[in-house]
């Protein structure tokens, strides 16, 4: 397990793209925090060291975005799921699989008896306006 601390968004974008770096393509990252913990932001920075132009939105409406880059970024926001079932229900189970391209998933905890074990679990907390205390644990660690 690590712990870091965030001062900004710009650090946490940072931390982002240090985990692609250190987990590879072929990664499932959950992301657990509350509302504004940072969560879009860290997968802002995965996309940027995943050489992807696009503007990341937050799919709270839509559930999943998909986007290109040096490899395929799916982005999903299950804030407005309310249990594992409804998520198998919408058909998206296969996110949980290992895809080819990185998953990312805000508000995993939505799921949390369904995610698989060979997962990045990261945990962003708030300690101040602008400070986040970030812990990423994986079995790989
Ligand atoms: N250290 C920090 N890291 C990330 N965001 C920060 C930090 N300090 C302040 N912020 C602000 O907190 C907000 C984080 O928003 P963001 O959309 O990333 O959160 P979120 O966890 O995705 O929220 P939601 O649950 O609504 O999806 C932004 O307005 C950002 O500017
Ligand atoms: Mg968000």
């Amino acid at each position: 397990m690590q712990v870091f601390t965030s001062s900004g968004p710009k650090e946490t974008k940072e931390i982002g793209r240090n985990l692609v770096r250190k987990f590879g393509e072929d990664q499932l990252f959950c992301l657990f925090g509350p509302l504004a913990a940072g969560k879009t932001t860290l997968v802002k920075g995965i996309a940027r060291e995943l050489r992807i132009a696009e503007k990341i939105v937050s799919p709270s409406y839509v559930l999943l975005r998909e986007y290109e880059g040096a490899c395929r970024l799916f982005h999903l926001d299950l804030f407005r799921i309310q249990s594992s079932s409804e998520f198998l229900e919408a058909g998206l189970e296969e996110y949980l699989i290992r895809k080819e391209g990185v998953v990312a998933i805000e508000w995993a905890g939505r799921i949390e008896e369904i995610l698989p074990e060979e997962r990045v679990d990261v945990e962003l907390e708030l300690t101040d306006e602008s400070q986040r205390r970030i812990e990423v644990a994986s079995q790989l660690d």
